[in-house]
Parts: structure tokens; C-alpha cells; sequence
């Protein structure tokens, strides 16, 4: 009995595949956030282009093509470089001839910076990387996602909506993507084309511990970055994929919306103030 029982659990339905035979663009896939959305779309049957600047993806490309239920092929592509926007979307095409979703993602946060030490040129910079080249993979994705009724799902961040602190230039490029993702999503609306966004507060992945390597006190980063969610801890690179695929998968009512996965990061008061002394107080 206990043995029959137990045949049966492990010979289940295969789980359903939510994005089968679609085909996924992500722009930064190699690592964090974008390598776990190109695990989850080709685990769930797509076929998945995905990018960074590197010559090649380590392991990733081969790891997916033999243990995946989709296929993943790594395209070398800097996406501040127009040209090679050109290319993703030209090889993507050539390789399955459509285009279900586009993914943009690939972005950077700089270290802490006051506005007195930053440059225009470096704020030009950071705005083709974070914003441009969201704009540019999506200009050029567009006439094949019109053609799919697909979506575009931009990474954005929670900052861009609460400010942060010694970030300005950081801030303003991906306020401009929660609102850049807005008027995409009314004008591309009569294709049938969404545009959504997923704005994160702290997850856990490379650059996150890159930019506490940073820090005079990495730990007491660390800990404070744990400590802004109320739910106490950061976020993982798997629960933003889940969100991408819930928005390309099931979210279909869904467009122009913007995903706070932030653990309530934005809510509640919190202290501060913690270096200013002398702060008034009123007579009760
Ligand atoms: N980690 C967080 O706490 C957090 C919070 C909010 C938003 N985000 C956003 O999520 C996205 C991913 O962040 P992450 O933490 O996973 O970063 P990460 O540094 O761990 O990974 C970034 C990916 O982008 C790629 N990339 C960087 N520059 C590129 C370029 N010029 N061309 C092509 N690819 C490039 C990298 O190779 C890598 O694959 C970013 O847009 C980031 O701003 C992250």
C-alpha cells in the first residue's frame, strides 16, 4: 500500500508548462535577477535568447540546453551600443522567428554618490545603460511583438518611486523607466501589446553584495538592507523571476501596471534621522 502510494506521487501529472513554445528576450541574463528569469522561462518551455556584455555566458547556455525543458542561446550584447540591440534582435529572430517577450534588464547601480562628485558625463552614462537601452531593445523589439500580441516586462526598482539615498543619478533612471513603461503601454495598447513593469527593493544578488563590498561596513549594510522590508529579510532572484512569469504567462489584464516586490519596504515610518542631532521635539 505504503509502496503503491508513493509510485503514484512520483509518476504525477508532469507540471503544466507556462510558457511554452514562446520565445523570451533578457537583457542581462548571466547573473541575479535576469539569470533566474532565463532559468524560469526555459524551464517553463521557452526559448530564450539572453545577453551581457561578456564574450561568452559561462555555464549557463549549456546547463539550460541539456537539463531545461526549453533552450537557451547567450548572445554577446552591450546594450548601450544601438548596433548591438540590432543584432540580439536580428539573431533572436533568425533562430525562432518571433518574439513573445521582451525582458529588459540589464542595469547597474554605482556606488554611493553625493551630487557634488558626480559628472555629467557619468550620469549620461548610467542613463544609456538603465533607460536607453531599455528604450532601444524595446524600439526594436516592437514590430515583432506587435506581431505576437506579446509584452515587455521592464526591471525598474522601488527607488524610483521612494528616492534613495547618494544615488540621484541611480534614482532618476529608473523613475523614468516606471514612467517610460506607462506611455509605452498606452501607445502600444492597439497592437494588443502590454508593457508592465516590476520594481524591486532589496534582493539579494551580485551587485547588491558588490555595492556592500563597498561599504566601510559591509555586514552593517547587509544587516540594514535586511532590516528596510518589514517581512525582515531581502528578496530572492526567484521570487522577481516568478513575477516575470506571471506577468508574461498569466498576467493578461495586465498592462501599464508596476509590481512592487519590495516586502513593504515603502511602508510604515522608520527613523530617519539617525545622523542629524538636535531634532525638535514638541511640547505634548
Ligand atoms: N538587486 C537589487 O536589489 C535590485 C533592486 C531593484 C532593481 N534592481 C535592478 O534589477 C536589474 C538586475 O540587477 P541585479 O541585482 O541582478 O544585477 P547584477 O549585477 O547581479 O546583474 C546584472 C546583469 O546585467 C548585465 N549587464 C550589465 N551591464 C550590461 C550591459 N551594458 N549590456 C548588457 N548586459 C549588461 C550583467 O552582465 C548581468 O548579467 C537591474 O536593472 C537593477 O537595477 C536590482
Amino acid at each position: 500500500m505504503c509502496s503503491r502510494q508513493s509510485t503514484m506521487a512520483s509518476s504525477g501529472p508532469a507540471p503544466r508548462l507556462r510558457y511554452h513554445n514562446k520565445v523570451v528576450i533578457v537583457t542581462g541574463g548571466t547573473k541575479g535577477i535576469g539569470e533566474a528569469i532565463v532559468r524560469i522561462f526555459a524551464n517553463n518551455g521557452a526559448s530564450v535568447v539572453f545577453c551581457s556584455k561578456e564574450e561568452t555566458a559561462s555555464d549557463l547556455e549549456d546547463e539550460l540546453k541539456s537539463s531545461g525543458t526549453g533552450t537557451a542561446i547567450y548572445v554577446s550584447c552591450d546594450v548601450t551600443k544601438e548596433e548591438e540591440i540590432k543584432r540580439l534582435i536580428g539573431v533572436t529572430v533568425k533562430a525562432y522567428g518571433k518574439i513573445d517577450c521582451l525582458i529588459n534588464n540589464a542595469g547597474w547601480h554605482p556606488p554611493e554618490q553625493i551630487i557634488d562628485d558626480t559628472s555629467a558625463q557619468e550620469f549620461q552614462d548610467l542613463l544609456n545603460l538603465n533607460l536607453i537601452g531599455y528604450f532601444l531593445t524595446a524600439k526594436y523589439a516592437l514590430p515583432h511583438l506587435r506581431k505576437t500580441q506579446g509584452n515587455i516586462i521592464n526591471i525598474s526598482s522601488l527607488v524610483g518611486i521612494i528616492g534613495q539615498k547618494h544615488a540621484i543619478p541611480y534614482v532618476a533612471t529608473k523613475g523614468a523607466v516606471t514612467a517610460m513603461t506607462k506611455a509605452m503601454a498606452v501607445d502600444e495598447s492597439q497592437y494588443n501589446v502590454r508593457v508592465n513593469s516590476i520594481s524591486p527593493g532589496n534582493i539579494w544578488t551580485p551587485l547588491w553584495k558588490e555595492l556592500a563590498s563597498h561599504s566601510t561596513d559591509p555586514n552593517a549594510m547587509i544587516l540594514q538592507g535586511n532590516d528596510a522590508q518589514l517581512l525582515g529579510r531581502m528578496g530572492t532572484v526567484e521570487e522577481c523571476a516568478n513575477a516575470a512569469l506571471f506577468l508574461a504567462a498569466e498576467g493578461t489584464f495586465c498592462t501599464g501596471i508596476d509590481i512592487l516586490l519590495t516586502g513593504g519596504a515603502e511602508l510604515n515610518y522608520a527613523n530617519k534621522n539617525q545622523q542629524k542631532s538636535g531634532i525638535s521635539t514638541f511640547d505634548l
